[in-house]
């Protein structure tokens, strides 16, 4: 049975193109990009999604009162919508544990650092500020902390003289654009097994 996917982004939605990219070319296994939900009005994921045919919903925190009711309200959309999978793609938001209950191991997001290092909002612009000489993305399940749940995918990036924020998240955008369908076509093909924080990938990363 085909995998709903629905993404959530608040930004310009680079990844969300490439997550839609490979759905359409068929490169996430026996899974579909279904909708993008966003909670900012007017960002550049709801146009990416809107170009590509698929449903793009701006889901409005402002009647929402706090985290657990805004929350609820992105499960309801989900439900509706018989989302099975949830990508999180630069979306800049903490969900509660009732959406994380509700989504229980069907839950990627990807962050911009080799995590746990650099967990938050100012992963890259903390990276640098740390004076690392390479830094990197990951692939995750989300758990109820924040960049904390079990690694699917990690792929390195290094730190060039004179990089900046814009500069070195853009090298390891460039990264992600591959790695997230990548990782999330493993997941959907049942090549994950996850074993407290260790998630066993019985197909290399990149493998088709
Ligand atoms: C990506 O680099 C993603 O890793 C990051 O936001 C960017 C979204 O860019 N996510 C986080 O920082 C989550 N903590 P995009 O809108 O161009 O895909």
């Amino acid at each position: 049975m085909t995998t709903r996917i629905a993404i959530l982004a608040s930004g310009a939605g680079t990844n969300a193109r490439a997550l839609l990219d490979a759905s359409s070319r068929g490169e996430l296994g026996d899974a579909r990009v279904v909708a993008l939900l966003a909670d900012k009005a007017g960002c550049g994921a709801l146009a990416v999604a809107d170009r590509a045919g698929v449903e793009a919903l701006f889901v409005d925190p402002g009647p929402h009162a706090g985290r657990a009711a805004y929350s609820d309200a992105l499960v309801a959309a989900l439900q509706e919508r018989d989302v099975d999978l949830v990508c999180l793609s630069g979306f800049m938001r903490i969900l509660s544990p009732g959406f994380i209950t509700a989504f229980e191991g069907r839950i990627l997001n990807i962050h911009p650092a080799l995590l746990p290092a650099f967990p938050g909002a100012h992963a890259v612009r903390d990276a640098l500020a740390w004076g690392v000489k390479v830094a990197g993305t990951t692939v995750h399940f989300a758990d109820e902390a924040v960049d904390h749940g079990p690694i699917v995918a990690q792929e390195s990036v290094p730190v060039l003289p004179g990089d900046d924020e814009e500069t070195l998240h853009k090298r390891i955008k460039a990264v992600e654009h591959r790695l997230y369908p990548e990782a999330v076509r493993l997941v959907v093909s049942g090549h994950t097994r996850v074993r407290g924080r260790r998630v066993e990938v019985t197909s290399p990363v990149g493998a088709r």
